[in-house]
């Protein structure tokens, strides 16, 4: 494998990324890993991410110069080349000045023989993003390119090799990064190209024959892309032996229940144990308006559901979880096993007596849908938009009924319908209606009417942090308005919310 020591750079997660689509595996580890850590995990390459520092900052990343007698090739990234060059003998690294660099530069390679950039021009574009410079390479070590601000921007020591380049071969902008990256590990690290989906779900079935035995494990699906996707993989491993809980707490989409039932139970034969718990739901929320108030109703009552039906079930001995790879960054250690309610449906309870099992722990999101669409499921199930645990609960503003529930039901089958039938789904990142407290006067026919408003909302994103409102076509906003209003009891007002995040957020509540 390949291991990536995390200096902080924001594009850390994707060098690991690159690495595994270029058939290697890889994984993120935290600078303050040991010499003695790294050799115990036996790597057969290292990457030194970049990071926000410089090395002269008091505080500034920095890892046991032992490293470099380990004889494992590394490539230094930005700060992880700067590191480099600040801790080998001979290297010296010049403060921020007037040439920092920020953004899309042309390199030129100066050696033509450097083995990072075979296959690739004598001049080409690269990102680069750093105030601090190498001045002199350590002793031992050549220059191999250089830009119009950096004397060196790509170093190496092909006897010992370790490699450095100022620019982020990660990123798009890099125009031959993924080159560079795949010369670093055909030519330099000389690592099999055997990571690959097929393998992965090889792996983890026989990992989870042999962990599991004859026992029985416990999944709480939620009808989203992870728990799905472990769902469907620990059946292919274990059959009958796995049970679901798919708990309908009645604030699910339209037919949603039906279809994860359908998908899920009919075509892929889970054995899922399904609750009906919409009253249960619904009653405990009746009269409640506070959004954090409703969040914390909804995710205490679904730990009840689930922990009663646990229960119920006898002799099991392993809970599976569809953390990803991210949950485990995110929570700042590197084997966070606790289950983490943000991430899940409402959450578990945490004194639950089973062994976690959690096959997608070492996977990005978009590994998970490949994962998902190689074990056969349906496009429509492995491309879900992200839909919260409160689920329509914080999409009915202020105090829940079953017919204000219904009324966005309704509007959002016909919003996701319009945007399915135009392509626009694949294009936005999430999207759905709102039942806004608010009532306006119409007129329909010849009578007046005071209804309820429908507030549409479509976003761009990468993550859901920060989002823009989709630039949705006139025509598409003005058909769903009319169908909405037409098809829809309770709804005389159609709005579109033009707000981005920050300041607003994704959901109204
Ligand atoms: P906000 O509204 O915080 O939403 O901008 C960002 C993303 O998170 C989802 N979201 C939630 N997901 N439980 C969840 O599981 C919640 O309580 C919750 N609140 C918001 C939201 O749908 C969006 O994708």
């Amino acid at each position: 494998s390949i291991l990536v020591l995390d200096f902080g750079s924001q594009y850390n997660q994707l060098i690991a990324r690159r690495i595994r689509e270029i058939g290697v595996y890889s994984e993120l580890k935290p600078h303050t890993i040991t010499v003695e850590e790294i050799k115990a995990l036996h790597p057969a390459g290292l990457i030194f991410s970049g990071g926000p520092n410089s090395v002269y900052d008091e505080d500034a990343f920095t890892i046991d110069p032992e490293i470099y007698n380990l004889n494992i090739p590394i490539l230094g990234i930005c700060y992880g080349m700067q590191l480099m060059a600040h801790q080998l003998p001979g290297g010296k690294v010049a403060p921020a000045n007037d040439s920092s660099e920020y953004g899309e530069t042309t390199l030129h390679v100066s050696d033509d023989q450097a083995v990072l950039f075979q296959g690739t021009p004598q001049d080409q574009v690269v990102l680069m993003s750093h105030g601090d410079y190498v001045e002199q390479v350590p002793d031992g070590f050549t220059v191999a390119g250089t830009s119009e601000g950096t004397p060196v921007a790509a170093m190496q020591n092909v006897e010992k090799k370790l490699y450095g380049i100022q620019f982020h071969a990660e990123v798009q902008h890099t125009v031959y990064g993924h080159q560079i990256l795949e010369n670093f590990i055909d030519q330099v690290v000389n690592a099999k190209r055997k990571w690959s989906m097929d393998d992965f779900i090889k792996d983890q079935i026989e990992k989870i024959r042999a962990t599991v035995g004859d026992k029985k494990v416990l999944l709480g699906l939620s009808g989203g892309v992870d728990s799905s996707v472990v769902g469907v993989l620990l059946h292919e491993a274990i059959g009958d032996q796995l049970v679901s809980i798919f708990v309908d707490h009645g604030l699910l989409r339209k037919n949603e229940a039906n279809e994860v039932m359908a998908a899920l139970g009919g075509k892929f034969g889970l054995n899922i144990v399904k609750v009906d718990a919409q009253k249960r739901f619904l009653d405990k929320l009746a009269g409640v308006s506070d959004p954090e108030q409703k969040r914390k109703i909804i995710g205490n009552e679904f730990i009840q559901v689930f922990d009663e039906e646990a229960t119920k079930l006898k002799g099991i001995d392993f809970l599976a979880q569809g953390t990803l790879y991210t949950d485990i960054i995110e929570s700042g250690t590197d084997t966070a096993q606790t289950i983490k309610s943000h991430h899940n449906v409402g959450g578990l309870p945490e004194d639950m007596q089973f062994t976690l099992i959690e096959p997608l722990k070492t996977l990005f999101k978009d590994e998970v849908r490949e994962l998902g669409e190689k074990l056969g499921m349906p496009h429509d199930l492995v491309w879900r938009q992200p839909f919260p645990g409160p689920g329509l609960g914080i999409r009915v503003l202020g105090d829940i009924t079953e017919d204000k529930l219904e009324i966005v039901r309704d509007s959002d089958a016909i919003l996701r319908e319009e945007f399915a039938k135009r392509g626009l789904d694949a294009e936005v990142w999430q999207y759905f209606t709102v039942l806004t407290g608010v009532r306006s006067v119409g007129v329909m026919g010849d009578g007046r009417t005071y209804d309820y408003t429908i507030a549409i909302r479509a976003i761009t994103s990468i993550d859901g942090m920060t989002a823009d409102f989709a630039k949705l076509p006139w025509d598409a906003l003005e058909e769903i308005s009319r169908r909405i209003v037409n098809e829809v009891d309770g709804i005389n007002r159609v709005v579109y919310d033009i707000t981005a995040k920050p300041p607003a957020t994704v959901e109204w509540e």
